[in-house]
């Protein structure tokens, strides 16, 4: 299946029907899920701890094969489909420089050299760590690690980018930062972003939806709009629209941890 829109070719579109997961030890971590995202679509999945999201997000990529129901990627009209998938840690390699951390993706598609740096530095620079270039990680703070790991997520230009509480150990500023550059990333290249979080102002800031799963077995028990403007800097997190569009993800919260 395409998007018939030959505009909306930038992202992939991702569809799940009656995804069941089963571990071996009897553990059902995801039960009967039905989710359309669509192309180019920013969303973010919430739900408490354990509840099965982290197994949902490796479903999707492939990670992990679901007991019952399919989960499908599909391509854009543009036909290339590509999907980088960006952890809680940033699982940088110790021995390598900032700069051949992020071009490690290109090395592996066999990407010549000069063009891999090329690619990777206009990355980096986009995360804000254009003077961090030949650093190692461990001279780096955590939310640089971050960042390079955002930066190295983005090198191929994926059509789906998966995050799965990337900035939860960060300090709130450092976050907030980040989920800006993630969003503005996210205007400028219109890829389909599906954001793992369990912060309601994290995911009300960064997402047009919301999705939110009840505790395990996870379910749906909400999925709606973020009733925001799509330009989102800083000052609209004091607003009272963002108090109330936060406000009604946490009540669902609520609800499915009952
Ligand atoms: N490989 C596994 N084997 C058995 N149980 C697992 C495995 N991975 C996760 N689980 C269990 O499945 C449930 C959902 O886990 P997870 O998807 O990591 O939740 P979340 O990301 O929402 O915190 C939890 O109870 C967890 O302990
Ligand atoms: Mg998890």
């Amino acid at each position: 299946m395409t998007d018939a829109s030959p505009t909306a070719a930038k992202g992939s579109s991702v569809t799940l029907r009656g995804v069941r997961k089963v571990f071996p030890n009897g553990v059902v971590a995801v039960e009967e899920m039905d989710l359309e995202v669509k192309a180019g679509e920013f969303v973010a999945i919430l739900g408490p701890s354990g509840c099965g999201k982290s197994t949902l997000l490796r479903i999707i990529a492939g990670l992990e094969k679901p007991t019952g129901g399919v989960a499908q990627i599909h391509r854009p009209d543009a036909g290339r489909f590509d999907v980088a998938y960006v952890f809680q840690d940033a699982h940088l390699l110790p021995w390598r420089t900032v700069l051949s951390n992020a071009a490690l993706p290109l090395e592996l598609q066999g990407v010549e050299r000069a063009r891999r740096r090329e690619v990777a530095t206009e990355a980096l620079v986009k995360v804000g760590l254009e003077d961090a270039l030949e650093r190692y990680p461990a001279q780096l703070s955590g939310g640089m690690r971050m960042r390079v790991s955002l930066a190295r997520a983005m090198v191929t230009d994926p059509t789906l980018l998966l995050l799965d509480e990337p900035f939860a150990a960060l300090d709130e500023i450092t976050r907030q930062r980040l989920d800006e550059q993630l969003r503005e990333l996210w205007r400028a290249r219109g890829m389909t972003v599906i954001f793992v979080t369990h912060s309601t102002s994290e995911a009300v800031f960064l997402a047009d939806r919301a999705v939110v799963m009840s505790k395990r077995p996870g379910r749906i028990v909400v999925d709606r709009a973020v009733e925001l403007p799509p330009e989102r800097v800083g000052e609209l997190r004091a607003t009272a629209a963002f108090a109330r569009e936060t406000h009604l993800v946490y009540e669902a919260l609520v609800q499915g941890d009952a």
